[in-house]
């Protein structure tokens, strides 16, 4: 299964596309994970990266194409796939489709800009594996620590109110108007992710069941 999840920042796509990968054995791939781990090394692209994160402003699009090639050539991604992140652009989707990568759908999880402005303020991220928690809605068991890699939990480096508030507004104006290009394409599913991550998580099901 290939697969494609869009939303704003915040919406849940990581929340959702880790609980995909466990549950059908594919590997979930974020852009943002990626991008943030190459800052932790301090590499240059990470560097480069940085400038564009900080401010909440998307990151070039030949720089992040290039990771995504990288990735999806690694023998994991063989069966499938969640990409959660990317495309983010116009011409990251039309690079993808040059790339001759047949995508099964693309999950669009929708939750309005109040209600996300108020979850960011309660999240949690491990520094080691980028797993998602919230304090609230979606507590680690370990509390500070990672459940799954025991990794420290903190708070992401553009998760202010203002940098959230920028990405909001690139969201809005780059990024949604591909859920129009993957309606035309016959792929767009959209789920509400308002409720309870475990809402989504069951939507999200019944979209999935009904591409075998
Ligand atoms: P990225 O890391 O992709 O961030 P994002 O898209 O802004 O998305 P988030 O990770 O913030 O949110 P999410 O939807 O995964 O939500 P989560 O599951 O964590 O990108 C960061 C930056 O990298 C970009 O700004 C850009 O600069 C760059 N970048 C990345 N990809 C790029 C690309 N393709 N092109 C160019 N630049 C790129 O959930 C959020 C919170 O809510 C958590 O606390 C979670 O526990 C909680 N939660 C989840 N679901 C629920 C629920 N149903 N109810 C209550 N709480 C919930
Ligand atoms: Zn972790």
């Amino acid at each position: 299964m290939k697969l494609i999840l869009l939303g704003a920042p915040g919406a849940g796509k990581g929340t959702q596309a880790e609980i995909i990968s466990e549950n059908y054995h594919i590997p979930s791939i974020s852009t943002g994970n990626i991008l943030r781990a190459a800052i932790a090394e301090g590499s240059e692209l990470g560097l480069e990266a940085k400038k564009f994160m900080d401010q909440g402003a998307l990151v070039p699009d030949e720089v992040v194409v290039n990771l995504i090639k990288q990735r999806l050539s690694q023998s994991d991604c063989a069966n499938g796939f969640i990409l959660d992140g990317f495309p983010r652009t116009p011409a990251q989707a039309e690079t993808l489709e040059k790339m001759g990568v047949s995508i099964d759908a693309v999950v669009s999880i929708e939750v309005p800009d109040e209600a996300i402005i108020e979850r960011m303020g309660g999240r949690r991220c491990c520094e080691s594996c980028g797993a998602s928690y919230h304090v609230k809605y979606n507590p680690s068991e370990r509390g500070e620590l990672c459940e799954k890699c025991g990794g420290k939990l903190v708070i992401r480096a553009d998760d202010n109110p203002e940098t959230v508030k920028k990405r909001l507004d690139v969201f809005h104006s780059q990024t949604e108007e591909l859920k129009e290009y993957y309606h035309s394409k016959g792929l767009l599913k959209i789920v509400i992710g308002q409720e309870e991550v475990a809402d989504t998580t069951a939507e999200m099901s019944k979209v999935l069941e009904s591409l075998k």
